[in-house]
Formats: structure tokens, sequence, C-alpha cells
């Protein structure tokens, strides 16, 4: 079995591309390296001791894009990964996100429907929920008005997913709704490379804890949970990876009960800002300075999957606690000093 995995050499994407090569699966990697690395493919290597073909090439080059296509027609299945997915830069440049998170899905789910290609994972966002009316969020959960266009691009990209699925019923679709993604593979060969300051949670707290940022800033304790601090569902990213490698074989072995679904994947426990500096702290014997700031433009208050649909339907459960995947960023940042 043969797999495309777009945006392969991220931080999820390289996850998912372990696990595909440690199933046996022919992988073949698209990714543009503007949010990362060529050794991404050799901790790729490291680990699995496979070297997946890779091709750097950006999928907003139809041509080339075609020309891929027109070389890889026996492709079992593609796990779309590619796209921009920093909030506070897409306020600032919009048209860039449309451009390469909208534009990219198009053309390549053109070429799917050329080659009549099936079996598509798409990289969502529990960000499409906004702050949801009650918790745990379902996948029924009402999609609102996005904060950002980050968050709009997942929105426009489930429904020209959706809407393609409608007409073309020799085409299945899965998209993955990803609460908070973090932690490293225990090889420490592969993990987070954020590029600059980085703007989530995990990889601050870890360079913070490194010496290499002064002090970590909490964005508000005034929300009304517990701490006063806000409350994600962060799920490890090697359970996530997996749960693509599931969502694939659920459509190879056509399980699927539509040709479109949904689903939420996160561990179902929400932790607040407050209490992963604390599990932090314990996992690593490390002090983290933090202090309390103003709340960041766009928060919500509280996020955590209800995990029940994907538990039952699609038969994957997120294994690994939140204190094995801070111990797994931590050994990761450590690599890198
Ligand atoms: C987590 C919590 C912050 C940094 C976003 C996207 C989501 C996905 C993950 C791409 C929040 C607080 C953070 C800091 C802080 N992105 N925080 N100080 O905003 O929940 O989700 O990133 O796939 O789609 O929406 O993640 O890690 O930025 O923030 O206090 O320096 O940590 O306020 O409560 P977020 P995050």
């Amino acid at each position: 079995m043969k797999i495309l995995v777009t945006g392969g050499l991220g931080f999820i994407g390289s996850h998912t591309v372990v696990e595909l090569l440690q199933k046996n699966y022919e992988v073949v990697i698209i990714d543009n390296l503007s949010n990362s690395s060529i050794s991404v493919l050799e901790g790729i290597t490291s680990i699995t001791q496979k070297s997946p073909q890779f091709y750097k090439l950006d999928l907003k080059d139809k041509l080339e894009l075609s020309e891929f296509f027109e070389e890889h027609q026996d492709l079992d299945g593609i796990i779309h990964f590619a796209a921009s997915k920093a909030v506070g830069e897409s306020v600032e440049k919009p048209l860039m996100y449309y451009e390469n998170n909208i534009n990219t899905l198009v053309l390549v789910l053109q070429e799917m429907r050329r080659k009549e290609l099936s079996n598509f994972i798409f990289s969502s966002s529990c960000t499409v929920y906004g702050q949801a009316d009650e918790l745990p969020i379902t996948e029924e959960a009402p999609v609102k008005k996005a904060e950002s266009p980050y968050g709009n691009t997942k929105q426009i990209g489930e429904e020209i997913i959706q809407e393609y699925a409608k007409v073309n019923s020799e085409f299945s679709g899965i998209s993955l709704r990803y609460f908070n993604p973090i932690g490293a593979h225990k090889s420490t060969q592969i993990g987070e490379l954020p590029i600059g300051v980085p703007q989530n949670l995990i990889p601050f707290i870890t360079q913070t804890a490194a010496g290499e940022r002064k002090e970590l800033s909490v964005f508000g304790d005034d929300y009304p949970t517990q701490d006063g601090t806000a409350i994600r569902d962060y799920i490890h990213v090697v359970d996530l990876a997996k749960a693509h490698i599931v969502a694939l074989e659920r459509l190879i072995q056509k399980k699927n009960k539509k040709n479109y679904e949904v689903f939420n994947l996160g561990t179902g426990k929400g932790n607040s800002v407050l209490e992963v500096i604390h599990a932090f702290e314990k996992v690593t014997q490390q002090k983290l300075p933090y202090k309390i700031v103003d709340r960041r433009e766009g928060d919500i208050i509280a996020a955590y999957a209800d995990t029940t649909k994907a538990n039952n339907d699609l038969g994957w459960k997120a294994e690994l606690g939140i204190e094995e995947a801070l111990k797994s960023a931590w050994e990761w940042q450590l690599k890198q000093d």
C-alpha cells in the first residue's frame, strides 16, 4: 500500500510517516520545507531504518503537482497535512493563508478526481468550534465563526471536502479535528521544530526551561476556570499520529459509514495552563519561571474533546497522558541544545 503524506516533514506529519513506515506502508512525502527542515527526513530514517521518497514541492505549483500525480497514479490514500498553522500570523497575512491552505487543497482534490483516487484524510482542528457552548465537545457541536483566518481555512477546507464527497461517491474522506498536539517521539529523533519565537505553549515552556527564553508569559488568570487559567486538551503527537493510520485503514478497508466523516482527536481530559506548568515541573524537576500577563486576543476559555465517537466508531483511543507528553517534549528540547 502506497500513501502520499503532504506536509510529511512537519510536526504531526513526520510522526505519522514514522507510524506508516513501521506498519510497512510505502510512503511518499511532499513538503516545501517552509516550516520544516530536511533533517526531519534523517530523523524518520534513523527511527525506521527506511527512506521514504521525498519531493521538495510546493503544492501551489499546479504543473509540478500534476507531474507528481502522473508519476504516482497508484496511491492507495492521501494524508493531507500541508498548510500554514500559526493563528497570529494568519491574522497578519490572511491572503497567504487562504492561498496556501485552501488553493492547495483544491489542487490536490482536483488531481485525485483526475486520477480517480479515493481515501483522503484531512488535518483539521478543534479551532472550528470556537468557544463551544457545551463541554466536552462532540462532533455535533456547531462550527462557529472562526476567530482567525487560520481557523477559517480549516472550516472552509472541511466544507470543500464535504461538498466534493457529496457528488463523488467513489471518493471517501475523513476530517480529523485535532485538539492540542504536544510532545515528541520517544527516540528524540523527531519532535516539534517551532521557527522563531514559539506561539504554542509547550515549546515555549521547554525553551524557557532550557534557558532560551527568560520566562513564560501566562496569558491570563482571570478566566472562569478552577485556577483562572485557560483549559485545553493536550494530546501526545504519537497518539495523534496513530489515529491517522486507523482513519486511513477505515477508508482502505471500506469500514466508513459515509463517504465523508469527522472525528475529534483528543484525550477527553482538559488541563489548565497552570496545571501544565506544575506537571512539567514535576516530570522534569525543572522550576519554570513564569509571570501572569493579559489574556491573548482570540483565546477561548476551555476546550476538551468528547472522545466517544473516536473511541467507538473509529476504534481509537489516546493512550499516553500529559506527563508522558511533557517528558518527551523536554527530552526532545534537550536534544536540540
Ligand atoms: C494553549 C494555551 C494559551 C502560549 C492553537 C490553534 C490550534 C492548534 C494549536 C495548529 C492557551 C496559553 C500559550 C504562551 C500561554 N494549532 N499560552 N502562554 O491557542 O489552544 O491552539 O495551537 O494546529 O488550532 O488554535 O494553543 O499552545 O497557543 O495555547 O499562556 O506563551 O496556552 O493562552 O490557553 P491554542 P497554544
